[in-house]
């Protein structure tokens, strides 16, 4: 298998370096390659995502990202924004189904936002649809009649959108405990009813799939209030960006939520759900997690290799429960401290 590693900005090549250590560790038989991304790459030729680095990801089994941004470009015109990189990456390869799953690890029962009890029963998949929406709609600032400016961004979804993501959806569902709960803006947006109307269709392919439907201002209260409650939820590309963000407080950090985004074929491309947190960057003390459970994902998804997947994500599982916490929960041990860790446990 032929991975292409894009660390990008932030705390994305510190992080990048834990998951290499486990590369190693396992010892696995793939072929490593590197490339710019996002403000590394702004840096260097001008674009976050330069035509070699499309080249290769396109080339690629599979993409390991870490992350993208960087506050010098932040105020560039929109198309040379680092998050531009993702966004491209996403769109080119055709990546429409973003897996993001969210489970409560023993002993961090103290570590999430919610009380314990709640949170201990938190084992969700997040389906977030992500080559659509308002993401990707037109968009432009313009001046209205009376001489405002104003922006648009114009909310769209096709009926083969919401279908495709419907069946992974429902696929993932099926092979879970068999409850989907699909969150949408019906009452207010026509995008949403088109989206409701679409995944109710579906649905007749499942039968042995139990829909739900949830308006997403409900769906960020349950999510906090009774979030056992969700198997697997399917929703738009805005809509999952947010609520995964605030799935990942349910379980304890932001930096312990890992993604898969996938299209039609077995290339994947994975990243921890968070961000280049330029905030922290530099200090040796971003959480690995994320990106060493993505790495798990992506043997899973692109890599069929289940058992390594599984190894991993014991490992994960067994430096927390014997109390391996970095800042963000916390603890004191600094990234690749975490990462020696994650290593210990696979060799142990
Ligand atoms: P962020 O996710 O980078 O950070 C939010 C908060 O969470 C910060 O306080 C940060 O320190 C903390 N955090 C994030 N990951 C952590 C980790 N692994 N360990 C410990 N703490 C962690 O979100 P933001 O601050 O809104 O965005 C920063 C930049 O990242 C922006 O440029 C944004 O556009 C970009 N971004 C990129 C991606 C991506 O590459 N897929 C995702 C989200 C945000
Ligand atoms: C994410 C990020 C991206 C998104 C940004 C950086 C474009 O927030 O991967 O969750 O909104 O999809
Ligand atoms: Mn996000």
């Amino acid at each position: 298998m032929n991975i292409l590693l894009l660390a990008g900005d932030g705390i994305g090549p510190e992080i990048m370096a834990e998951a290499e250590k486990v590369i190693a560790a396992l010892a696995l038989p793939v072929d490593l390659d590197r490339a710019l991304v996002g403000g590394a790459a702004c840096a260097a030729t001008g674009h976050p995502l330069p035509a070699e680095t499309l080249a290769k990801a396109k080339a690629a089994d599979a993409i390991l990202f870490g992350a993208v941004g960087d506050p010098r470009f932040d105020n560039v015109e929109r198309h040379l924004r680092p998050e531009q990189a993702i966004l491209g990456l996403r769109a080119e390869l055709g990546l429409f189904a973003n897996l993001r799953p969210a489970k409560l690890f023993s002993g961090l029962e103290d570590s999430s936002a919610l009380r314990p009890e709640v949170a201990s029963a938190i084992d969700l998949l997040i389906v977030r649809e992500l080559n659509g929406d308002v993401y990707f709609g037109e968009k432009g600032t313009r001046t209205t009649a009376s001489g405002e400016r104003q922006g648009y961004d114009i909310m769209s979804y096709s009926e083969s959108e919401v279908r495709r993501i419907a069946h992974v959806a429902f696929k993932a569902a099926a092979g879970r405990n068999k409850r989907l709960c699909s969150v949408d803006k019906a009452n207010v947006l026509e995008t949403s009813q088109l989206w409701r109307d679409v995944v109710i269709e579906v649905a007749a392919d499942y039968p042995d799939v139990a829909l739900a439907h949830m308006y997403v201002d409900n769906a960020a209260m349950q999510l906090v209030r009774n979030p056992g409650q969700f198997d697997v939820v399917v929703t738009g590309n805005l809509f999952g960006d947010i609520l995964s963000d605030q799935a990942s407080m349910c379980v304890g950090s932001i930096g312990l939520l890992a993604s898969a985004s996938l299209g039609d074929g077995t290339r994947g491309l994975y990243e921890p759900i968070h961000g280049s947190a330029p905030d922290i960057a530099g200090k040796g003390i971003a959480n690995p997690l994320a990106m060493i459970l993505s790495l798990a994902m992506l043997l899973r998804h692109s890599g069929g290799d289940e058992a390594n997947a599984a190894r991993i994500e014991a490992a994960v599982a067994q430096i927390l429960a014997d109390g391996c916490r970095g800042a963000d929960l916390g603890g004191t041990m600094g990234t690749a401290a975490l990462g020696d860790a994650v290593v210990a446990a696979l060799n142990g």
